[in-house]
């Protein structure tokens, strides 16, 4: 037995003693099969990585290089014609269908998910709310609202409502200003969401937009400008929004602050971040309910 061999088998050995001593020291009941097993194959690694490290380091001492030398070679260092080691190349090959599996059928389709049972509590949590308050009054969606404004709204319209001058859009003082409605005549809109989609820049423009935004603006009241034709094909005549096709620009109803709500807005002032999904409908309805009392509706 050569040196090499000796000192092998003294650090299998070592390894081998640390894995029984750390069994017995942790209680570890051996008459429980999987234990048995763990165990069996943690001294097999150990014996079979001291063999193989023994083979190589035999090898990396009497082998010498042999072979067909490939034509190109870099300041003298070339390289040997050696076929795949077939061992790397069916596991290289096996890996590669496996990854396919794992990643198309193995894995994302089946398995559970914490984000998954997270999503699914929501749903049921949203259902029951849903459930619970089907038929809630006015003064309760009403509640509802404020607390939920008082969340995720006043940060950017005030705790009040008020826009915090300017930042947002003022809920208390009237539904769209002046400013906005010239600023959706002149770039148009395609934000929220509505059937009809876009909403073309340039419907008008001059003293006809000065006119339609200080009606719009004004509530639509008084005499309707007759530049407002061009609004009243897709808003309708009393521009509320022929049921939903269009933005309803006559009122602030409901239907606008659902679109806004889930999908967030552009606008003239800045931009409002969208709520997806994060609200259910009966608490979007709250915040309408809520945000139409700010202006004594
Ligand atoms: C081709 C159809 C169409 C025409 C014509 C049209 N609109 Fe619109 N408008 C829309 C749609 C759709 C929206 C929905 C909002 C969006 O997509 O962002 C909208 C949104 C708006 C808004 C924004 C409402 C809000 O509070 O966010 C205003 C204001 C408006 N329109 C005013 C006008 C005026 C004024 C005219 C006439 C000069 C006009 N629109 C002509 C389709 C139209
Ligand atoms: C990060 C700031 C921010 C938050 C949070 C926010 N908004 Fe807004 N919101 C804005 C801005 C800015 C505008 C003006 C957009 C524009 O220029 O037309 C606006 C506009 C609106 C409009 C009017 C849109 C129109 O078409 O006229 C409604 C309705 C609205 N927000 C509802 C809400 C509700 C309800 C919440 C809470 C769920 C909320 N916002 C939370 C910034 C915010």
């Amino acid at each position: 037995m050569n040196a090499l061999m000796a000192k092998g088998l003294l650090f299998a050995a070592i390894l081998i003693g640390a894995t029984i001593y750390v069994v017995n020291s942790m209680h570890i009941d051996l008459s429980d099969p999987i234990n048995l097993i763990t165990m069996i194959g943690a001294i097999a690694i150990a014996v079979l990585t001291v063999g193989v490290s023994i083979k190589y380091i035999n090898q990396m001492k009497t082998d010498s290089a042999s072979g067909e030398l490939a034509e190109e070679n870099w300041d003298g260092i070339g390289e040997y014609k050696n076929e795949l080691p077939s061992g790397w190349a069916f596991s290289f090959l096996g890996t590669m269908i496996w990854a396919m599996w794992y990643w198309t059928m193995g894995y994302p389709v089946n398995a559970f998910s914490q984000i998954g049972q997270y999503n699914e509590e929501v749903k049921a949590y949203n259902a029951k709310f849903e459930a619970t308050n089907k038929n809630a009054d006015a003064a309760t969606l009403q509640q509802m609202g404020e607390s939920i404004f008082l969340v995720q709204c006043a940060p950017c319209h005030g705790t009040t409502g008020d826009g915090l001058s300017g930042k947002a859009h003022d809920f208390v003082d009237g539904r769209i200003s002046k400013k906005q409605v010239l600023a959706v005549i002149k770039n148009g809109s395609n934000q929220l969401g509505y059937q009809m989609g876009a909403m073309p820049p340039m419907m008008a423009q001059g003293k006809d937009a000065e006119d339609i935004a200080t009606y719009v603006a004004g509530g639509m009241k008084g005499k309707q400008p007759a530049a407002f034709a061009a609004c009243a094909s897709c808003h309708g005549a009393d521009g509320k929004g022929m049921n939903g096709m269009a933005a309803n620009i006559a009122d602030y109803d409901e239907n606008l602050i659902t679109h806004v709500v889930k999908h967030g807005k552009k606008g003239a002032i800045g931009t409002m971040p969208a709520f997806h999904d994060r609200m259910t409908p009966i608490q979007i309805k709250a915040l309408a309910t809520y945000i139409k009392s700010l202006r004594g509706e």
